[in-house]
């Protein structure tokens, strides 16, 4: 390994073999939504912003817009300027005379011996509707307000945001297994008086109590200056409570029961400006405060509508079913709004894909008739683990999939490819945030050949680069690698960070603004914070993030945010948060602690600082180890050098360590860390020279 230290991202080319080409079979291209190349030339850079009119036109327009972009408040973009509209009547009511019976969604338990349920879009309309009517006359919410939901995979969670939807209220969708803690912390950053949860819900065979963590939400917001007046619970059964959790008096209600009072009733959709504020989702970054990404009504319906339309290949006849969980932008844009707005039939699975058993994935595919799969590698990575055979076992057939939220490995793509896809089916590798809306990076399913490893070209009307740490351009087909920018903006990009606007001009402008007073969009490329290489076709291998994110089976975790939930443990003096490789989740967590003075360092105490990221973040950050250690490694001026901790931990080369003010404590703590790691059976692992620079680079932000 000696010969790879001080391993640069230009040298990682080099390392990086072109993997060959798969094409789209005839029988996709000739039924795919794009199919006639000119589509490229629709939106070529000349065109733009006026291209997007294309996907905009998709829509029901209450009054069609006059300013395609206002660039007057850069980077604060403002699309479709003069014109109205209503998601909620974009995504049901406009289906309904010649759609009413087709099902909108068909719901899967998790419990096998549970029937599915089918929600069709006359259906659907009915519960947005009465549920819009419980929101606006027993809540009181009105336009503008926010309401915060704690919702599993169930039919009431896209119910929930299409009543909002209809009456201009801004939902904020806390991903269901976050812990009350975190949906605490969203609740009081958006100023949201309401909260809707759920009693209970299946996972892996375990019917969970989901409504404890509304208390300890309610308690964290109440404890931070902020009141929730009502919690709205749904039951999983209704007309039965399934937790052991007690309601509270005059603030606990069960939605069912409530709901009665409102049967039959109808609410106008509230007719609202194109940029009127659609929903908040909240994402990790590197400071300890969550970022509530805002996205807009028109901009960003227009956008996912045309993605899924042309990305995701959606046509009336088809079964889609994305596994994501709608608590992600993932399911925002590619469960509820974009398929919803194209009329589409979706599945939406409450629970494991692999419970009881490495089929039930493809027994539901194959049941349903599912033709279009959507998931991320690290389901594809469990699935291929748990059942690499099991897919062939069921008669189902896909005609297109789609992998999301990190990059997937060659290996893994080709058994998704030949295994899951039965060699049949497209793959769409799309890169995108839950900023951007809807994807950024994408092939064109009839239109460009696959590269496994590599998610293609940027999509349509988006103009991506690498940059260097100067913004000079990095060549296609260079060989080196960089910072990859969006040198546009588009109509899915988030219009602020709630409550932060500085912060959202710094993340993601400031990197390369050419001129902070200018109005022309030229001057204001999109940052991501993503590391990237172009090979000489134009298409990205996404390198993952270059700030202190770790990004945990497709989820974002911060840095920060796992130090803050550690030191809440009174014992912990200081903490570091580092990935590890990972081979199911793609990374992993793991945390070093120090201890004050008195405090012993002992199981009890790692057990404490694991207990604690669990109930602050939730299970999906629980730490792979927890390392007490008598101190971490600092540079003079104090700070921890998070690189040589992910370096040990990851059993590769420290690099220079001479410029630390302890550099002796970095084989104290390698010995330590790594004899227990072999001891439990953690061999070193060879890593690929991106894994490598990537340990390398961690931290280097500080
Ligand atoms: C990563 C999920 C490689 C990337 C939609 C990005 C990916 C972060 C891909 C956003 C992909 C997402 N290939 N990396 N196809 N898709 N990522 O906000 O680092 O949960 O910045 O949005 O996931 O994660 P987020």
């Amino acid at each position: 390994m000696a010969d790879e230290q001080g391993l640069t991202e230009a040298q990682i080319a080099v390392h990086w073999r072109e993997e060959e080409y798969y094409h789209p079979p005839a029988s996709f291209i000739g039924q795919a939504n794009a199919a006639d190349p000119r589509i490229h030339n629709q939106f070529r850079e000349e065109l733009f912003p006026e291209c997007f009119k294309a996907y905009a036109d998709l829509l029901d327009w209450d009054k069609y817009w006059h300013t395609t972009l206002d660039t007057s408040n850069a980077p604060f973009w403002k699309w479709f300027v003069g014109g109205r509209l209503n998601a909620s009547y974009n995504c049901v009511d406009r289906h309904l005379e010649k759609n009413r019976n087709k099902a909108a969604f068909i719901w899967v338990p998790e419990p096998e011996d549970e029937e599915t349920v089918t929600l069709t879009y006359q259906e659907l309309y009915e519960r947005v509707n009465e549920f819009a009517a419980l929101l606006r006359d027993f809540c009181g919410v009105k336009t503008g307000d926010r309401i915060t939901f704690h919702l599993p995979m169930t039919p009431e969670l896209p119910v929930a945001m299409l009543a909002c939807a209809r009456l201009g209220v801004i939902h904020s969708e806390v991903f269901g297994g976050f812990s009350g803690n975190a949906c605490g912390d969203r609740i009081v950053d958006s100023g949201s008086n309401i909260l809707i949860t759920m009693d209970s819900y299946y996972r892996n065979g375990d019917l969970l109590d989901h409504k404890v963590k509304a208390d300890e939400a309610v308690a964290v917001a109440e404890a931070e200056g902020v009141n929730v007046d009502k919690v709205l619970v749904w039951r999983r059964y209704p007309g039965k409570y399934s937790s052991p959790t007690p309601m509270v008096e005059g603030r606990d209600y069960f939605v069912d029961e409530v709901l009665k009072d409102y049967r039959g009733a109808k609410v106008d959709p509230v007719s609202l400006p194109a940029e009127a504020p659609l929903f908040l989702m909240y994402t990790s970054g590197t400071t300890g405060r969550p970022k509530g990404c805002q996205h807009s009504t028109g901009g960003y319906l227009s956008y996912v509508t045309g993605t899924a339309k042309y990305y995701q290949d959606i046509q009336p006849e088809d079964t889609y079913w994305c596994l994501a969980d709608i608590g992600w932008i993932t399911g925002h844009s590619y469960i509820v709004y974009g398929p919803l707005s194209l009329g589409a039939s979706s599945v939406l699975f409450e629970g494991v894909p692999t419970y009881p058993d490495p089929g039930r994935a493809w027994r539901i595919a194959e049941r349903l008739g599912v033709n279009i799969f959507h998931t991320a590698p690290t389901t594809i990575r469990m699935l291929r683990k748990a059942g690499p055979d099991e897919p062939q076992k069921y008669n189902y057939h896909f005609k297109h999939m789609t992998t999301v939220g990190e990059p997937i490995e060659p290996e893994v793509w080709r058994w998704y490819h030949e295994v899951v896809g039965k060699g049949e089916a497209i793959i769409v590798d799309t890169w995108w945030q839950t900023e951007t809306g809807g994807f950024l990076g994408s092939t064109l399913p009839a239109l460009q050949p696959m590269k496994p490893g590599s998610c293609g070209p940027s999509v349509l009307g988006i103009y991506g680069a690498v940059y260097d740490e100067n913004g000079d351009e990095v060549p296609a087909g260079s060989g080196k690698a960089g910072n990859i920018v969006i040198r546009n903006p588009w109509p899915g990009i988030f219009q602020t960070i709630w409550g932060q606007p500085e912060r959202f001009v710094e993340v993601y402008y400031e990197k390369y603004c050419k001129d902070k007073n200018s109005t022309d969009w030229r001057d204001w490329p999109y940052f991501p914070g993503d590391g990237a290489m172009q090979a000489a076709d134009g298409y990205f291998r996404i390198l993952g993030r270059v700030d202190d994110v770790i990004n945990v089976a497709g989820h974002r975790l911060g840095t920060k945010e796992l130090e803050s939930a550690a030191l809440t443990v009174e014992d912990v003096a200081e903490a570091a948060a580092v990935p590890v490789m990972d081979e199911i989740r793609g990374r992993a967590v793991e945390i070093y602690a120090s201890l004050k003075p008195g405090f012993e360092a002992d199981d009890k105490a790692a057990g404490k600082v694991r207990q604690a990221i669990r109930t602050e973040i939730g299970p999906i950050a629980t730490p792979k180890h927890v390392w007490l250690v008598p101190d971490m490694p600092k540079t003079r001026s104090g700070k921890i050098m998070r690189r040589v901790i992910a370096s040990i931990s990851n059993f590769t080369d420290v690099g220079d360590i001479t410029t630390l003010a302890n550099p002796e404590i970095v084989e104290e703590i390698q010995k330590h860390v790594q004899a227990s790691k072999v001891a439990q059976g953690e061999a070193p692992q060879e890593l690929s020279a991106v894994e490598l620079a990537e340990i390398q680079r961690f931290g280097q932000e500080e």
